[in-house]
């Protein structure tokens, strides 16, 4: 089989580099020059674990290949992925799908032979029916089927998440693509993944149902959180009491400062935007987008409430990216904190093991540190707000001296309340009652 995968971001190059390890041939495609020039030296442009050894590997073997030229890449391939960028358009927050069309009519000007053309970026309902009508406009007699194949790769985990996934989604009712598909994918076939066929915007919508519920899950449980710190319950255990419910179940019920990165923000937008179109208002995803927008700089009052005030303070952040085990800062909860921080008078110093580089472009007058122990240098307090590893196990009593006061605001709750209050910290959690030095 060989593959062109269209778009090298955190979709289509994790996509590309899995595929060829399944032994199919894959040419990824990209505009942009020195990205190609880049990964053909072995540079990823992203961050993600695993990705560079997966895609040297596959280099080696010869299965994967980078260019710019994409009729080269289109031709020769049995499929084409679009995955390119979809990303919120400006102001109305409808999902930009500029790109995707102008990989469409690209590719139909390209195509040689039967192709089937599939749509891995996450794409609003219809999406596939657009590029239908777009290919056979540039290209009446080309011989193309277009289907859905959303994808559900954490950032941090896309590896995992392509190699085990929970299912593979297809959408498509002809049978021929559902051939190249199955065989595309016949690894996992192997190890009875689930591959779920159904239509074309049945698919379409499944990601975006499923994106917005995880949103809502978040949201749910970082409102019971707030509860939590009024009526003096423990939303860890709520999380754990609640999780432990099959029907629920424990993921992504950890609270947190608010739902960041560049899915869950755009594609609850997307949706609620679909829903307005066609007159069939989502209304808790309104809600949801409403909270989670309002939580974050909530996150700050957090702060600046537990420091009693930080104008002319200095608080030390630890972590910048809207998770753990990424680089990437898009929509992350750091961005509203720190600008409601700095706003209230706040001297920011921030640590973060990938984002600094990515984090600098997008947040001014921060004093960049090289770990977490000189950003607490001479702080008032210290706020995790990404869950690193690295700032799992601080040294406490270090940190103690290193700080002017032994303040703690953490929104991930990593650690455990009693044992910040016998380290002889005030630790303020979310969900979870302050504590002050015992
Ligand atoms: C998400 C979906 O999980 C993935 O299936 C989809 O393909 C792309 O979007 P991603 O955005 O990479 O993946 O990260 P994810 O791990 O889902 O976290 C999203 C946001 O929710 C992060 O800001 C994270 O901090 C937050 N989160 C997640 C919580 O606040 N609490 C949780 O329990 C889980």
């Amino acid at each position: 089989m060989r593959v062109a995968m269209i778009g090298t971001g955190y979709v289509g190059l994790v996509s590309g580099a899995c595929f060829s390890e399944f032994g199919v041939d894959v040419v990824c495609v990209d505009k942009d020059v020195s990205k190609i020039a880049n990964l053909e030296a072995g540079k990823m442009p992203i961050y993600e674990p695993g990705l560079e050894d997966l895609v040297a590997k596959n280099v080696e073997a010869g299965r994967l290949s980078f260019t710019t030229n994409l009729p080269d890449a289109v031709k020769n391939a049995d499929a084409v992925f679009i995955a390119v960028g979809t990303p919120s358009r400006r102001g109305d927050g409808h999902a930009d799908l500029s790109y995707v069309f102008v990989a469409a009519k690209e590719i139909a000007e390209a195509v040689d032979g039967y192709t089937v053309v599939v749509t891995k970026s996450t794409v609003p309902v219809g999406t596939g029916r657009e590029v239908e009508e777009i290919i056979a406009k540039a290209q009446p007699d080309a011989e193309v089927d277009v289907v859905s194949n959303p994808e559900f790769l954490r950032e941090g985990s896309a590896i995992e998440d392509f190699m085990r996934p929970d299912r593979v989604v297809i959408g498509t009712k002809s049978e021929r693509a559902q051939n190249v598909m199955r065989s595309l994918y016949r690894p996992l076939y192997l190890t009875e993944t689930p591959i779920v066929f159904t239509s074309r915007q049945t698919s379409e919508l499944i990601k975006y149902a499923a994106n917005t519920f995880l949103a809502t899950k978040i949201t749910f449980i970082n409102e019971i959180a707030d509860l939590c710190e009024v009526v003096g319950a423990d939303v860890q255990d709520v999380a754990r009491g609640i999780g432990l419910d099959g029907r629920i179940g424990r993921k992504f019920l950890h609270a947190g400062p608010g739902y960041g990165g560049s899915c869950f923000p755009k594609d609850t937008l997307a949706l609620v935007k679909t829903g307005a179109d066609v007159e069939r208002p989502l209304r808790i995803v309104e809600t949801v987008v409403d909270i989670n927008t309002k939580r974050k700089s909530r996150m700050a009052d957090k702060i600046i409430e537990t420091c009693g005030g930080v104008d002319g303070k200095t608080i030390a952040i630890l972590g910048v990216t809207f998770k753990p085990n990424t680089d990437d800062m898009r929509d992350s909860p750091s961005l509203d904190i720190v600008a409601s921080l700095q706003g209230a008078g706040a001297t920011i110093r921030a640590y973060d093991p990938e984002g600094m580089e990515e984090a600098e472009t997008m947040m001014a007058n921060v004093i960049w540190c090289a770990d977490a122990y000189e950003t607490m240098g001479g702080a008032d307090a210290v706020s995790i707000i990404t869950e690193w590893n690295q700032f799992r196990a601080l040294d406490l009593e270090r940190a103690r001296s290193l700080l002017k006061a032994p303040v703690m605001i953490d929104l991930r709750n990593i650690y455990d309340p009693e044992e910040m209050a016998s380290a002889g910290f005030t630790y303020v959690s979310v969900g979870r009652a302050r504590v002050d030095a015992s």
